[in-house]
């Protein structure tokens, strides 16, 4: 049985910030009102010749820089995204090409904002039964795409980025490498949080984000939290034992209320949220890249994440890097 090993990380956002200010020019809002309710005071939003792709492409040549590796060593490429280039063929072909990969398998997960811990579940899956070596796994949205600017509700929260996991088979790694992971769903939530419209239609039907933020918000932090318990009790593992929890980059609110219910010290907790809004899939690579950066993450920390996300679908996934 393999040992998938967290070998490499890179992140990339665009250059474009929008500011709470700038959001004020555009709707009925303040960065008064979206700091204090939603933690938020800039997000990065592509320009108008970047795609999904683009994003990961950059996520990934650093994830790979940061590996060692070559873009012929990957023997699995799977890329977590709501926003692909076009509908089909997937990001991950594309990137398969972009990087000069082998004829390897490359696909999409389509799992919301959980869909960096599902990709990461599938890379822990592979290796551990020995199928393949070395899986890129890349958290990529556009969210700018979908979301309806004259909706305050959603036009405040939703960004742009990038961040990707190079993760390999190490033996004889002194890190325990992923330890374990969850995902559950439940649709009967289906339409608290779903895209409508259709991408080839006119600019009044085009895909946007429609959200029941109340009731997310609540479910959010009942199944974030109820997630990360479990799959901590199952491993035997007691928040001592933990030196980072980074949750989905959803709402600041929402990630202190999980700490608060997890009683886990927030000083532990990585956010990011403030720079960069909610990005979906990327916003768990590239809070994991970004307090690396800082210094904060080092090599044999014990991490947990968490997300959630339209379906309802969420998850966590333990790992010492
Ligand atoms: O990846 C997962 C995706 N989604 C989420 O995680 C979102 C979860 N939900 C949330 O983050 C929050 O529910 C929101 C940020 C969307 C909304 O915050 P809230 O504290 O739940 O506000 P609310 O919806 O209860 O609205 C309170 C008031 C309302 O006005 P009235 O009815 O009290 O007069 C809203 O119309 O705030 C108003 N409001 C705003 N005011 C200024 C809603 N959005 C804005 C805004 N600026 N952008």
């Amino acid at each position: 049985m393999g040992k998938a090993i967290v070998n490499g990380v890179g992140s990339y956002v665009p250059s474009t910030v929008i500011t709470n200010n700038d959001l004020e020019k555009l709707m009925d809002t303040s960065h008064e009102w979206i700091s204090t309710r939603t933690g938020i005071h800039e997000r990065r939003v592509i320009g108008s010749t970047e795609n999904t792709s683009d994003l990961a492409y950059k996520a990934s040549l650093l994830a790979l820089e940061d590996s060692g590796l070559t873009p012929e060593d990957i023997d699995l490429i799977v890329v977590a995204t709501e926003t692909p280039d076009h509908m089909f063929p997937p990001v991950a072909t594309r990137l398969q090409t972009l990087l000069g990969c082998r004829t390897i398998g490359a696909y999409d997960v389509h799992s919301t904002c959980v869909g960096f811990i599902s990709a990461l579940q599938i890379a822990e899956l592979y290796i551990n039964t020995d199928k393949v070596n070395h899986v890129l796994v890349v958290g990529a949205d556009a969210l700018s795409k979908i979301v309806d600017y004259t909706e305050r509700s959603t036009a405040i929260l939703f960004a742009d980025g990038a961040g990707a996991f190079v993760v390999s088979n190490i033996m004889d790694s002194k890190s325990e490498g992923i330890i374990d992971s969850t995902i559950h769903s439940d649709g009967q939530y289906y339409k608290d949080l779903y895209v409508i419209g259709d991408p080839n239609g006119s600019d009044n039907s085009k895909p946007k984000i429609k959200m029941n933020g109340n009731k997310i918000f609540k479910l959010a932090v009942n199944s974030m939290s109820t997630s990360v318990k479990g799959l901590l009790k199952k491993n035997k593992l007691h928040y001592d034992e933990i030196d980072w929890l980074i949750p989905h980059q959803a709402n600041q609110r929402i990630i202190d209320a999980i700490a608060r219910n997890l009683e886990f010290p927030s000083k532990k907790v990585i956010s990011n949220i403030k720079y960069y809004g909610n990005n979906s899939a990327a916003t768990i690579p590239l809070a994991f890249a970004v307090a690396r950066r800082e210094g904060k993450i080092k090599k044999g920390d014990r991490i947990v994440l968490t997300a959630f996300g339209g379906g309802l679908i969420w998850g966590s996934l333990i790992f010492q890097y």
